[in-house]
């Protein structure tokens, strides 16, 4: 199995700019993931948790959660977050560094969640099963597990643009004063195996004006609607729900919006 996190352990810059890329920053999902958790009672287990984006207003929401996640370099900068919270939110919190396709954490949780399409960086079905059954066997049955991932748009996956830089998002400015400009590019795309090849661009402008550029490229699987379904059901969840945003409007009512799945782990037994 490859120690492979989607490119978050082989760039330790991204884990140092994620929590300030603005479509990170602004990602309108951290209410649903939080109320959720409340709902749920806890404990909560974020495969993916990275950063702690929506683990640590998890904690704050004062639910106990363990985050787990195969990057160092993220774990870190969530650790260095933390340590800027009260003590009370630090307790809640476990980070454990592992692989969402082979982890035993010795209990089970009542809520799972995959926030921001960590899903996605399992490219081959026996990945996705893996995770899905591993993430099965730390739910107390009947409780819920949150899949979250893009809906894919069939426009966007065969637009003509592939090598193409595109996608400027406005820029912004780090605390130490980088200027940051950030695009996208798709190399290429395996429609056989639901595979795009995935850059995330960014240009630095350093304060002493020396420019830079570092690309953070990884693979992303697709998967469409009644697919998903299907691999839920064959790892032992009941679909319940789907949505199309973090507002919970449902499938349809845009697109390509997201699949965001409310699941119920059933018994296997
Ligand atoms: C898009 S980030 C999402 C992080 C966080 N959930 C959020 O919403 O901001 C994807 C995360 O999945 C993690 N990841 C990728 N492959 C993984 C694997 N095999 N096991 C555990 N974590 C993995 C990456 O390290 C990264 O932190």
């Amino acid at each position: 199995m490859s120690q492979d996190t989607g490119g978050y352990q082989s760039n330790p810059f991204v884990a140092q700019i994620y929590d300030q890329v603005i479509p990170y920053r602004d990602r309108p999902d951290v209410k649903l993931f939080v109320d959720a958790a409340i709902e749920s009672g806890g404990p909560v287990l974020e495969v993916g948790c990275g950063t702690g984006r929506v683990l640590i207003p998890t904690a704050q929401a004062g639910i106990p959660i363990t985050g787990l996640d195969l990057s160092d370099h993220m774990l870190d900068v969530c650790r260095a977050a933390l340590k800027e919270e009260v003590r009370e939110v630090q307790e809640r919190v476990d980070l454990v560094r592992g692989d969402m396709r082979d982890f035993d954490l010795g209990k089970k949780f009542a809520l799972v969640t995959t926030p921001f399409r960590s899903f996605q960086h399992m490219i081959s079905t026996e990945d996705q099963t893996n995770c899905l059954e591993n993430i099965h066997s730390h739910l107390v049955p009947g409780c819920t597990f949150i899949l979250d991932i893009f809906n894919p748009s069939l426009a966007g996956i065969t637009a003509d643009n592939l090598g193409q830089e595109v996608g400027a998002e406005p820029e912004f400015s780090t605390p130490e004063g980088i200027k940051v400009r950030r695009f996208n590019k798709t190399n290429q795309r395996d429609h056989l195996k639901q595979v795009l090849d995935v850059e995330l661009i960014y240009y630095l402008t350093h304060p002493d004006g020396r420019e830079e550029r570092i690309v953070h490229a990884f693979p992303m699987r697709y998967l469409f609607r009644y697919e998903a379904e299907h691999l839920l059901a064959r790892c032992g969840f009941e679909v319940l729900d789907v949505f199309a945003d973090y507002d919970k409007n449902p499938l349809g009512s845009i697109y390509p919006g997201e699949l965001i799945f409310f699941t119920r782990s059933l018994n296997k037994d």
